[in-house]
């Protein structure tokens, strides 16, 4: 199996095929930006994105990226670190308190504006829906990901 991660391209072993993902990219890969909330598909701090699609990755086997590319937490930073302006949203609108889902929200809300760069802020409440946040309240991270979105396009 051959996968792309965050622009580097990994010979996975075909042994690793029906692993769990998001355990073989937190053990194996050493990738621990996507976190385990819940294993079951139903918090979205797990997501990464595979072509450009959000994806749980607690809910996949490895051998679904098998050709695919994929971008994790640790990819949306540019070179020396930079933060990603999504990134820098967060921080800047207090999106970011305990931390634990601002990685696969982050993703979530990155696969949605590469769609959809003129949000209505309706559309980016409905668009994070798969993800949970027990902190926030949600309304500094749909700011964030508004005020971002003239980044994209
Ligand atoms: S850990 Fe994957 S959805 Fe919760
Ligand atoms: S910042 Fe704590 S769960 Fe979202």
């Amino acid at each position: 199996m051959k996968t792309t991660i965050n622009n580097k391209v990994y010979e996975l072993n075909d042994e690793a095929a029906d692993r769990n993902l998001l355990d073989y990219l937190r053990e194996e890969l050493d990738l621990t930006g996507a976190k385990n909330g819940c294993g079951k598909g139903l918090c979205g701090a797990c997501t990464i994105l595979a072509d450009n699609k959000a994806v749980k990755a607690c809910r996949q086997k490895v051998s679904f990226i098998d050709g695919k590319e994929v971008l994790t937490i640790e990819g949306m930073s540019g070179p020396g670190g930079k933060l990603h302006p999504l990134q820098q949203s967060f921080i800047d609108c207090g999106a970011v308190q305990c931390g634990f889902c601002t990685p696969g929200m982050i993703l979530t809300a990155h696969a949605f504006l590469l769609k959809n760069n003129n949000p209505s802020r309706d559309e980016v409440r409905k668009a994070i829906t798969p993800n949970l946040c027990r902190c926030t309240g949600y309304q500094q991270i749909i700011d964030a990901i508004m005020n971002a979105a003239v980044n994209y396009g």
